[in-house]
């Protein structure tokens, strides 16, 4: 995804109500009209809303558009007895819209035990569907108090056993993002500085050499820019804010990106 920057809001257990879900949605497809050329924006709303998106971006679409959907998470099996689960076949089946899973993210790692071996699995079975995956990644407080060469340590450990085994050409043409969120950033308001996310964006690319790299953890319409300013971080991943259709718009509009 050279030069294209990816804006990315992951709406969590977000918003109460399908109405509100597709009110929020119609302020990201507005935000959309100011947007530089070449950024694409995903919506990750929770799995029942996603029919609801997809209808209301057909009735609305002028194509070819750069705004996708993508669900939060995803099960490894494509059907079974897997109670409460649900795989990437019946994602693909929801629409050509849906077209991403986020795979790792700390809040199910940390809250559900999420492990880096279903992780892994997870990832697989998103690529071998064809749906394009974004893998969270990203240390802890106490981690990163010890200094960014722990934090480094910390998330080199995540990326080997997220991705081990897995065919590195599943993951080619930017199908595999790697977003970078520290998780005492997430949530928090407290920022990690662009220089220190450039940094760990350079290290994630030596490692997955062909994953665009996204920043997340308390992106907001003000902060966004000073991150998307570099050429090393292909875009962002935002939660609270992205709740927010002003905060939404500014996102959205205001990134610039650097060839
Ligand atoms: P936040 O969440 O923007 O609310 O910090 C980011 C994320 O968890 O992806």
């Amino acid at each position: 995804m050279p030069n294209q920057k990816l804006i990315a809001f992951n709406w969590k257990e977000n918003p109460a109500t399908a109405r509100d879900a597709v009110r929020l949605f119609r302020a990201v497809v507005r935000g959309l009209s100011g947007a530089p050329k070449g950024s694409a924006v995903v919506v990750f709303p929770p799995f029942l809303y996603l029919t609801e998106l997809v209808r209301a971006a057909r009735a609305r679409r002028s194509s070819p558009s750069p705004l996708t959907l993508g669900a939060q998470d995803v099960f490894w099996e494509n059907e079974g007895a897997y109670t409460g689960e649900i795989g990437p076949a019946m994602l693909r089946g929801i629409g050509k819209m849906v077209q991403w899973t986020i795979v790792g993210h700390s809040e199910r790692r940390r809250s559900l035990g999420e492990t880096d071996e279903m992780i892994s699995k997870k990832l697989a079975a998103s690529r071998a569907a064809g749906l394009r995956v974004v893998l969270c990644v990203g240390e802890p407080a106490e981690v990163r108090r010890k200094g960014s060469a722990a934090a480094r340590r910390y998330v080199k450990d995540q990326l080997k056993k997220d991705l081990r085994g897995r065919d590195r050409r599943l993951f080619r043409h930017g199908d595999l993002v790697v977003a970078y969120e520290p998780i005492w950033a997430i949530g928090t308001g407290r920022h990690c500085s662009p220089e220190e996310a450039v940094a760990m964006s350079r290290f994630i690319k030596q490692e997955v050499p062909d994953a665009p790299v996204l920043y997340g953890g308390s992106v907001d319409g003000d902060t966004a820019e000073s991150y998307l300013w570099y050429n090393e971080i292909d875009g962002v991943l935002v939660g609270a804010a992205g709740l927010r259709p002003k905060e939404v718009k500014k996102i959205i509009t205001g990134n610039f990106h650097h060839g």
